[in-house]
Order: C-alpha cells, then sequence, then structure tokens
C-alpha cells in the first residue's frame, strides 16, 4: 500500500475548528499520513493554543512562527518559510480552509512546487474586493485542484468563473461538524454565570473586520448603536486583538465598560474559548456580528444573528438560516435589532449537507482520487 501525504495548513482562529475534524478523519484512513503546518498567523494562547486543547487538534508537525505584519509581509513570510517545509515533505497534496492569509500564502507556495492544492470552503464569494479575504478566496480558488464548498451558491460562482465542474464537490460544512460534536460539551459551560447573563436576556457582539473597526466613524457609529442597545439588555463583547488596539488609539475606551464594572452593561472580555463562545452564542437573545464563520453557527443553534456588514458571502445563511445583512449604519442596525427582537423567534432551515459529515465526505473524495 502507497503511503499518500497531505500537508494540512492552519494560521488563524477560524482555521482551527475546520481542521479538526478533518484531521480527525484522516485518522481512519492508514495510507494517509496528514501532516500539520501552523504558520503562526494567530499565536496568543487564546486565539490559538486553547483551540488546540479544547478541539483536540493535534499538535501541529511544525510552527512557521510568523506572527503579525501588513498584510504582504505576513503573506511573504509564510511563504518563505512554508517552502522549505514542503521541499522536505514533499506531499502528495495540500489542504488549506478558508480564506485567510495562511491559505493563499501556502496555496500558492504549493502550487509554484507543482503540489496540488484542495481548498476546503471554496468559491464563497462577498464580491467586494475591499475585503483582504475576498482577494485571499478568489485567488486560492483560482490555483487549487479540489474545490470543496459548503453551499450550492459557491458551486455556481465557481462555474462563472470558469472552474471545471470535475473540480468542484459540494461537501458541507466542516465547521458545523465541529459545532455538532461539541454542542453537548459547550452545553456544560459555566460561561453565563461567569458573566452574569441569563440565559436568552443579553446580546452577543464580536468585531474585528478592517472596514468596521480601522475606520473611526465607521467604528464609532457600530460602538454607539452597541451602547443604544445596552441600555435594553446587557451585551457580552469578546474582543478581538485587532478591535481592542482600535478601541485603545481612537480613544474610545471611556464609552465602554473595561469589564470591572458594569455601568453602561457592556462587557468586554477576553477573545473566548471555543466551548464558552459556543454556549454565549447559544443562549443569546441576539448576535451581532461581523464574522464570516459564526453567520453559519447561529443558523444551527438557532440564534437570531445581524451580519454589521453590506454583504455576506454566505448567502443560504440568510434564504435558509437566521442571519440578516444589516450593514454599519447606526440607525439601521438598531432599527433591525429592535425589529428582531420584538418578534418571539426567527425560525432557520438547516442547511443542505451541514449534517456533521462533511469531513467525511471530503476524505472519501481525496482518498478515492489520490490512492
Ligand atoms: C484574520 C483573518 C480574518 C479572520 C480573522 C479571525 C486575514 C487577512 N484575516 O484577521 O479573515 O476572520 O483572522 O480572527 O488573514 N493578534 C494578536 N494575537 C494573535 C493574533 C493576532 O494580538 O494571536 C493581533 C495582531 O498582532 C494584529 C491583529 O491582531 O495586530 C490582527 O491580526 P491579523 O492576523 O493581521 O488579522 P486578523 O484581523 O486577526
Amino acid at each position: 500500500m502507497r503511503l499518500f501525504k497531505i500537508v494540512c495548513v492552519v494560521g488563524a482562529r477560524p482555521n482551527f475548528m475546520k481542521i479538526a475534524p478533518l484531521m480527525r478523519e484522516f485518522e481512519n484512513y492508514p495510507e494517509i499520513e496528514a501532516v500539520l503546518v501552523h504558520t503562526g498567523q494567530h499565536f496568543d494562547t487564546v486565539m490559538s493554543k486553547l483551540f488546540f486543547q479544547e478541539l483536540e487538534i493535534p499538535a501541529p508537525h511544525v510552527n512557521l512562527e510568523v506572527g503579525s505584519g501588513s498584510h504582504a509581509i505576513q503573506t511573504a513570510k509564510i511563504m518563505e518559510k512554508f517552502e522549505p517545509v514542503l521541499m522536505k515533505e514533499k506531499p502528495d497534496l495540500v489542504l488549506v480552509v478558508g480564506d485567510v492569509n495562511s491559505t493563499l500564502g501556502c496555496a500558492l507556495t504549493a502550487v509554484k512546487l507543482q503540489i496540488p492544492v484542495a481548498h476546503v470552503e471554496a468559491g464563497l464569494r462577498s464580491f467586494d474586493r475591499s475585503m483582504p479575504e475576498e482577494i485571499n478566496r478568489v485567488l486560492t480558488d483560482a490555483i487549487s485542484q479540489y474545490l470543496f464548498t459548503t453551499e450550492r451558491s459557491a458551486d455556481e460562482n465557481l462555474l462563472k468563473e470558469g472552474v471545471a465542474k470535475e473540480k468542484i464537490h459540494f461537501v458541507g460544512n466542516v465547521m458545523i461538524d465541529t459545532l455538532l460534536r461539541h454542542k453537548e460539551r459547550a452545553d456544560h459551560s459555566d460561561v453565563l454565570s461567569r458573566l452574569q447573563v441569563r440565559k436568552k436576556s443579553y446580546g452577543l457582539v464580536t468585531l474585528h473586520r478592517p472596514s468596521n473597526v480601522d475606520d473611526g466613524d465607521t467604528f464609532e457609529g457600530i460602538l454607539s448603536a452597541l451602547k443604544e442597545l445596552s441600555r435594553k439588555m446587557p451585551i457580552i463583547f469578546p474582543c478581538h486583538p485587532r478591535t481592542r488596539e482600535r478601541i485603545r488609539s481612537f480613544n474610545f475606551s471611556h464609552d465602554i465598560d473595561d469589564g470591572t464594572n458594569h455601568p453602561k452593561n457592556m462587557t468586554i472580555v477576553e477573545p473566548l474559548g471555543y466551548l464558552d463562545f459556543l454556549k454565549l452564542m447559544a443562549d443569546a437573545r441576539v448576535v451581532l456580528t461581523d464574522s464570516g464563520g459564526i453567520q453559519e453557527e447561529t443558523t444551527i443553534v438557532g440564534t437570531p444573528c445581524l451580519t454589521l456588514r453590506e454583504s455576506t458571502e454566505r448567502p443560504v445563511t440568510v434564504t435558509e438560516g437566521t442571519n440578516i445583512v444589516v450593514g454599519t449604519n447606526r440607525e439601521k442596525i438598531l432599527e433591525k435589532t429592535f425589529e428582531v427582537l420584538s418578534k418571539n423567534s426567527l425560525k432557520g432551515r438547516i442547511p443542505e449537507l451541514w449534517d456533521g459529515k462533511a469531513s467525511e465526505r471530503i476524505v472519501k473524495v481525496l482518498t478515492d482520487s489520490l490512492c
């Protein structure tokens, strides 16, 4: 039996929940050797290490320790450090997930060495090329050999871009594989009592997109809407390092609670681990976010999600799920949020193939083709 080697790449927080079920599934195939490479794009305990522990991801074989930098510097460092790993390992395939700089940097390094690339979560398009993630998606898809999609719209996007039909595999959503696996464990989290909130009585917020937090006026408008909302219900805001840094540099901290007391009913906390966050998301009255993955996860747990962006690359979360794209205008955010709160529930359906078996399908396609 020939052994096939697959180098799997992770770099940033949203990659960890996507790679976890794939690494587990590879273990069922003795003919596959899966080598995990962490680029180190995210490096803190709260942004990285905690997820390896909670999601039982094997320790990476290699950590490139690239850290932060401008897009060019970060992507270039990833490529420079990934190339020798590929030259040493000589894999049959490189597997990348999502849309972060590590996804594109590693895919590009691999194809230049004539190593085929599999992209998990291919074909998603916001059609907004000012988003760094959109550039990463379009370019990664253009150079990938296997394109694994989460929703039908992604297949259509790829076909329109001229990708051959045989390369596209609609398999479902690995992020949901992870959610379904850990939901019960998350239910036991005591995060609600630690943060002193009651089930279905609080709003949960995450923000980190450069378009929202790097622009002072936009960020101020969003914070002002959140402050207004916090008069009606407690707001829990696990804060991404980029966002925390902007709160400091724009001098917005006087507007919000620092977490030590609750005068303004808005509690900013450190980024949370996967299980605590899942519990908070499932039990929130409403979620306000600019994240991609959270739009999908709220659809599964059935919590209304207001997406603070002008577009989504995940339209199935709107057409079938609980997501509403509201933009970043203060009045619009408040109007839509109060509208959602006035209704008892926002019913959604589970999107096609979001059934916890996406990683099984992906590994089956790969073994049928490679082995
Ligand atoms: C990256 C991804 C984005 C993803 C997000 C999730 C790209 C282009 N963007 O954005 O798609 O949704 O991750 O979190 O790849 N930092 C820390 N500790 C860490 C990691 C980062 O303090 O562990 C700081 C960095 O120093 C930097 C800032 O956070 O100042 C942003 O990190 P960066 O990797 O540039 O991108 P994200 O905004 O996290």
